[in-house]
């Protein structure tokens, strides 16, 4: 099993370019399902997760064409099965992601449901409790939900808790549906906004997206359309923090500023010079970074994909940082891992107490989920002489090419078996 060895020490400079959202693509690959015209996306990420998605929409019996363009031609003019194997689904949560788009437009559908996870239970309660409201009737069977329903209706939908992929779901399977719907505490995440100006293109009528009421009148029928997928906010979080933990200066390419305010505002307080253009953003960090507490929320407050990798920040910082982790219950596995490099981290509760050490040293160390594993990289980065991070198939999940974009910006950085 590949894993990744990091010698420490580099400071980052240079430009790196950043890829198209990983969480925007998943849900718009599937509102390909919702209308028999061509679905063009343009800026869609080469990663693990895209292509079990594209695998699970051409099972289902969606043409699906890659160019060589980073974009993808998408067209379910029929499809012949309806159901979603477990086989696929438990390789990737976000498959449950085509119940909604599939119920609404054939009336029938069959999703495994997706088990647990690293990082906490994961229920799709809400999803399937949102589906019901909007008349569906649903039945779970054999660890599949089996759902039913000759055309969704509109219906008023208060969800107990803000939930991305939750608010995703019944907005696509919404545009379909008799009637208006109003998802009310929907989730307000970028990649949100991202699908609902997908659907749009292909002829839906929403509004409030961003917001957390989002009005859907449903149509008879969507057609296709051509859209961008917008950058990906996590991975470019991700490259300014690995700027600032090794006192670096880099340039990010191809993303935006506007949807990653929170993180920026951080890592303003940890002592980094941010300056920001159209679609690019710099960081340079010419002390030692200052240690700075921070909660996750959901969006616009500061993202829970983004608190390992400042977990790692806070370990060789100046000071005291405390990390909060209020979206998962087990999100803190890379703290082991990182005291294994020396790191001095006490948890109590869903909070995480970092006294920030003066180095951390090189050693092996575990990959347990995709945010952690970058969180490791950017530890290893600082750490005195070489890591190797095991099981790192969790990066290529949500990083394109990771080794090559750190080694472009200085990093010594490898794959090895
Ligand atoms: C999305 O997951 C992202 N994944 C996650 O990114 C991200 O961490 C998460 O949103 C929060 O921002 C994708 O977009 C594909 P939720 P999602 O439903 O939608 C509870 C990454 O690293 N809940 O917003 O699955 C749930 O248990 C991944 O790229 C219910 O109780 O997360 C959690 O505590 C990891 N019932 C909270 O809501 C439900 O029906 C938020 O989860 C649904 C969710």
């Amino acid at each position: 099993m590949d894993k990744l060895a990091i010698q420490g020490g580099a400071r980052l400079s240079g430009e790196v370019r950043i890829s198209g959202a990983k969480n925007a693509a998943l849900p718009i690959l599937c509102a390909g399902l919702l209308s028999a015209d061509t679905l063009h996306l343009e800026n869609l990420p080469k990663l693990k997760d895209i292509s079990t998605s594209l695998t699970l929409l051409g099972h289902l019996g969606m043409q699906v064409s890659l160019d060589d363009q980073g974009g993808v031609a998408l067209q379910a003019a029929h499809l012949d099965k309806l159901e979603a194997p477990y086989e696929l689904v438990k390789t990737m949560r976000a498959s449950i992601l085509v119940l909604g788009p599939i119920l609404a437009r054939y009336g029938e559908a069959r999703v495994s449901l997706p088990g647990g996870c690293a990082i906490g239970s994961r229920p799709v309660d809400l999803h399937i409790k949102g589906l019901q409201a909007m008349g569906a009737e649903i039945n779970i069977e054999h660890g599949y939900i089996h759902a039913k329903a000759s055309r969704l209706k509109g219906a008023r939908i208060f969800m107990d808790t803000v939930t991305v992929t939750g608010t995703e779901n019944l907005m696509m399977a919404a545009t379909l549906a008799d009637g208006t719907t109003f998802l009310e505490n929907a989730a307000r995440e970028p990649e949100v906004v991202d699908l609902a100006n997908c659907l749009i293109a292909m002829g839906a009528r929403i509004e409030g997206a961003g917001s957390d009421v989002i009005v859907i009148e449903g149509v008879d029928k969507l057609h296709g359309a051509t859209h961008k997928i917008m950058p990906d906010r996590i991975e470019t979080g991700t490259y300014l923090v690995a700027a600032a933990i090794t006192q670096g200066q880099i340039r990010v390419l191809n993303t935006r500023a506007d949807i990653i305010e929170s993180v920026l505002d951080k890592l303003r307080e940890a002592g980094a010079h941010i300056d920001v253009g159209n679609d690019w953003i710099s960081l340079e960090m010419r002390t030692r970074p200052k240690a700075v507490n921070l909660k996750t929320a959901p969006y616009p407050a500061f993202p829970t994909d983004m608190q390992a990798q400042f977990m790692a920040l806070n370990c060789i910082a100046e000071g005291v940082g405390t990390v909060t982790e209020t979206i998962f219950e087990n999100r803190f596995m890379h703290v082991q891992e990182m005291q294994r490099l020396g790191a001095d981290i006490s948890v109590e509760g869903n909070t995480a107490l970092v006294r920030g050490v003066d180095k951390l040293e090189g050693a092996v160390v575990m990959a347990t989920d995709l945010r952690a594993s970058a969180s490791l990289v950017l530890a290893a980065l600082v750490a005195e002489g070489e890591s190797i991070i095991e099981r790192i198939y969790h990066i290529d999940r949500g990083y394109e090419c990771i080794e090559e974009k750190f080694a472009q910006l200085g990093a010594s950085i490898r794959r090895v078996k």
